[in-house]
């Protein structure tokens, strides 16, 4: 553990210093308003997405009496992450690698209180014509080794400009509170340093036995959810 621990304070240093290395202010100093203007642009197609979204919980709360949508969080990344991942992935360090490349730049988060609604949002969004879908991954269906569920998906979206149509390719991660609640416990033990191996060892094994009991809690809740429904149905005649 000693040795991970310097080998990722080691790693960090150089993080840093590739971060500021000459390479890289050259390409910030090179690029700074076409950089700009793409985060701009990201930040469109998120709202782009967000409203899609919006406009799905207006309509389901009119006609199901019910809101599907807890909340929405949305973000764009941060530019050390994302010089983290162009190293990392090894591309080329140019915005067209970069927007071809990272498909996680905009991303969108949006927190049901149900699991069946995820799928019902996630179908709706994916109907509709100017929506591209470039990759879909169920981890609902098939959680993680450490319990992590959620339903992810990258699309592109298209947002119009003043003299163009562009698309861009937006993270949509559609979770339960339940998946909410664990996942932001979970990154908060994956980025904890300073944890001795025995207790992240029996931290992790807690945080798995809580990603099931909280996969069960979402099943029980659909169930009885699911039943309060029936009784709002008429008898068949
Ligand atoms: P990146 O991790 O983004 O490079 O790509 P990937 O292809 O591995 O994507 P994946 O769909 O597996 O995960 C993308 C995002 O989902 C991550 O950036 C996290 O926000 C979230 N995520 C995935 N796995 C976990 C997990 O085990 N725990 C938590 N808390 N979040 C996760
Ligand atoms: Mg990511």
């Amino acid at each position: 553990m000693e040795i991970e621990h310097f080998l990722e304070s080691k790693r960090e240093v150089f993080i840093r210093e590739s971060l500021m290395s000459d390479a890289f202010l050259d390409f910030v100093e090179r690029n700074t308003d076409p950089f700009d203007r793409l985060m701009a642009y990201y930040k469109c197609a998120i709202m782009e997405v967000e409203t899609k979204f919006k406009v799905l919980n207006e309509e389901f709360s009119l006609q199901y009496d019910h809101n599907p949508i807890e909340s929405i969080k949305s973000r764009t990344k941060s530019i050390d992450s994302l010089i983290r991942k162009v190293r990392d992935k090894q591309i080329p360090l140019t915005l067209e690698s970069i927007e071809e490349n990272i498909k996680d730049i905009a991303g969108v988060r949006v927190i049901c209180s149900f699991t069946d609604d995820i799928y019902l949002l996630a179908d709706c969004l994916l109907k509709q014509d100017d929506i591209t879908l470039l990759k879909r991954k169920d981890y609902i269906q098939n959680p993680k080794p450490n319990g992590y569920r959620s339903l992810h998906l990258i699309v592109e979206v298209p947002i119009f400009l003043q003299n163009e149509k562009r698309n861009m390719k937006v993270e949509v991660q559609l979770r339960t509170i339940a998946m909410d609640f664990w996942a932001s416990l979970e990154h908060k033990l994956r980025y904890k340093k300073n944890v001795s191996p025995d207790l992240e060892e029996q931290l992790w094994q807690e945080l798995y036995e809580c990603a099931q009991v909280s996969a069960a809690l979402d099943m029980k809740m659909q169930g009885i959810k699911n039943r309060l429904s029936m009784l709002d149905k008429p008898l068949p005649q």
